[in-house]
């Protein structure tokens, strides 16, 4: 059987809380329930798909860090309120040289002025902003495009 590509999706601070948390911005889909949308897109395309969420800057640093020896070929990284203060976050994408995405659910352009600058989005492949839990799936489709074409 053909070997299956890693893909790593990781999510930052409070993301945990999705489905209760401030509903009107980020929806009312639970983080669970778009984990499990995804891994079974995912298992399509002979992709298996790893999750990680952490609301500890240290883990996630680790978590990244890890990818490596996990053969990790793509990150989807939502980041949440580290977008905007986590240097230490983006040396370690920088450090590994693995390719991600960056998604957000909500628009961070069209919220409050300190939501508009992200530490990742210049060393991002990409970003997604705004398009609610279908960003994650959006990210996962340019991935999929991205490995078939190897
Ligand atoms: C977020 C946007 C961030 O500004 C915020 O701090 C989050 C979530 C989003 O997915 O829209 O926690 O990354």
């Amino acid at each position: 059987m053909e070997k299956k590509n890693n893909v790593l999706l990781i999510n930052g601070p409070n993301l945990n809380l999705l489905g209760e948390r401030e509903p009107t911005i980020y929806g009312s889909y639970t983080l669970s329930s778009i984990i499990k949308n995804l891994k079974k897109e995912a298992n399509k395309y002979n992709i298996q798909l790893f999750d990680f969420q952490s609301n500890s800057e240290h883990l996630l640093i680790e978590e990244i860090h890890n990818a490596k020896n996990k053969s990790i070929v793509y990150i989807i990284f939502n980041p949440a309120a580290f977008t905007h203060t986590s240097i230490a976050l983006r040396d370690a994408l920088s450090a590994i040289n693995i390719p991600f995405i960056e998604v957000h659910i909500s628009n961070i352009y069209a919220r409050e002025n300190f939501r508009t600058n992200s530490w990742f989005s210049d060393i991002s492949h990409g970003i997604i902003s705004g398009l609610g839990k279908d960003g994650y799936l959006w990210a996962l489709k340019t991935i999929i495009n991205r490995i078939k074409k190897k």
